[in-house]
Formats: structure tokens, sequence, C-alpha cells
């Protein structure tokens, strides 16, 4: 086994394990403070079945179901398919997911911990996926902005990516954004966070899942996000993930920007994902009982 830091600012690398290796106590402890200290960890060619993924993700917290269920794998639920291929006529997953900067499900009130992505059929040409660090991130605004930023709420939305579907045909736009507000209804979060794990701040919002901060004007907005779109996406700080077969990569979702880049076409590419929820509080919870 060979472990490497990928760049100075994001992910560790981990070569010639299997999944035997991996869950040897020694080597899963590595793993697991990888994620913690540097955000990111990706495990190169580890052939995996679907059950040994989800038994994988359940060692760092609760697999949680994809909320559609057509997405689902077929026999298991916990894992979600990412995916522009097709069986007979039909997409066996969802095409197009995260082609933009984000932080999964900032949108929501309190977004599962971690992701992970098993690279069941991956191209090497297309079709990666860029990270960057939000606590880089924050590290890199001028003293100016952290000072405006301290103590500012984000208002956070999924409405600027919501897909339309069938039954939106013939509402207004005006229609199908108050509907939005009610189906998915903004949420706050503090604009800087700090890491549970390590302490440092980092920035947590993003133009794709972000109304605005709260206070601000438009042009103030704006300039916001343009400042951290530049920040976000510096070349220099952004590690590119080319797939190769059977990678498993996982990131913490809070610290963690991440793009998908286009699939060339007529290239087929799918990806096992698993969205992981904490299961601290429910420890916390049972503890209490117990006393
Ligand atoms: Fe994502």
């Amino acid at each position: 086994m060979n472990i490497t830091e990928i760049t100075p600012f994001i992910g560790l690398e981990l070569t010639g394990v299997g999944y035997d290796d991996l869950v040897r106590p020694e080597v899963w402890e590595q793993l697991v403070e990888g994620v913690r200290e540097r955000e990111l960890v990706v495990v190169r060619g580890i052939e995996l079945t679907p059950l040994q993924q989800i038994d994988l993700a359940s060692r760092l917290g609760r697999p949680v179901p994809f909320v559609i269920s057509k997405y689902r794998h077929p026999e298991f639920e916990e894992i979600m398919i990412s995916s522009n291929e097709k069986k007979g006529d039909k997409p066996i997953g969802v095409a197009r997911v995260g082609n933009f900067w984000h932080q999964d499900s900032s949108f929501v009130a309190e977004p599962a911990p971690f992701t992970m992505l098993h690279g069941v059929n991956v191209p090497s040409t297309s079709g990666h996926t860029k990270f960057a660090s939000a606590v880089d991130v924050y590290d890199r605004l001028p003293e100016e902005w952290k000072a405006r930023l301290a103590d500012r709420i984000g208002v956070h939305t999924v409405g600027k990516r919501l897909r339309i579907r069938p039954e939106h045909v013939g509402l207004s736009v005006a229609e199908f954004k108050a509907l939005i507000d009610v189906e998915h209804p903004k949420v706050e979060h503090p604009l800087v966070c700090k890491d549970e794990y390590t302490g440092r701040e980092y920035v947590y919002g993003s133009r794709e899942y972000m109304d605005s901060v709260a206070g601000f004007d438009p042009n103030e907005n704006e300039a916001f996000f343009t400042l951290l779109d530049g920040l976000i996406q510096d070349e220099e700080r952004v590690y590119t993930h080319r797939w190769t077969q059977n990678d498993l990569v996982i990131w913490k979702t809070r610290t963690t920007y991440h793009i998908a880049t286009e699939v060339e076409p007529g290239v087929g590419r799918t990806v096992h994902r698993v969205s992981i929820e904490a299961v601290d509080a429910e420890v916390q919870l049972v503890e209490e009982e117990v006393q």
C-alpha cells in the first residue's frame, strides 16, 4: 500500500489496496483520518461489489437511500446511479449530475456529511471530477472580505438548479418559482463555519446553491459570488481527478467544492454514489437513554 498527499491543499491517495486490506482497522483508520484532515480521499482501482461499497460507507456513518427511487440501484437503495448509459432505451441512472461548482446538498438544513463515489465504468479522457478545498478558499479571501463575511448568513436554495419536469408544463415562470419556494424552502447557514474535526474555518456556500448573502444588496452579492468563483476555480489550487477504473472517492461534503466535467459524446460513464449521514447524534441519544 502507498499513501500520498494529492496536492498541498487537498486530498490523500491510497494505492495498492483491495477491500480486504481497506477494512483492516489500521488501514481504515488512516482513511478516516485522511477524510477528516485532507477533506478528500481517493483509493485507486479498488474492485468493490455494491454490497462492499455500502459496507464501507456504513463504517463512516449511515448510508441514505437516494430521494428519487427510479435512480436507485435496482437491488441496493442506498446506491444512486449516476450514468449516461441506457439499458435498452431506458436510462440506468441520472445523467449530468453536479456539472457546476457546489458543496453537496448545502441547500438542505442538515446535509449528509460524506459522499462516496465508485467508478464502475469511467472514461479517463473526459468526465473528470474537479475538487477545491473550502478551507483553502477561506484562507485566500482578502482580509477585508474575511471581515465583511464574519457572522454573515448565507441563504441557500436548490432553485437555480431544479430541472423542469413534465408536471410543470403550462406553469408561468412566476408560478414555477413560487412552487420551488414551497417544495424546496430556502435554508440558512453561517457563511463562515468551523470544521468540527480540524477547527479550521471554511466558506460554506456557492453561487449555484445560494440565493444570496443575507443583508447584501444585489451588487454586493454579485461581487461576493464573483470573488468566490475566482477562488474556487483557481487552477493552481484545483485538483482534477481523472478517473481510472474502480476508483473509490470519498469527501467531506461541507469543506469540499467539486464539479463534474462533461463526458465526451458517445462515451458511456457510470458511477455509484452513496450519501452518508452522521450517526453521532443518534449515538448520543442512545447513550442518554442508557443513563
Ligand atoms: Fe456533488
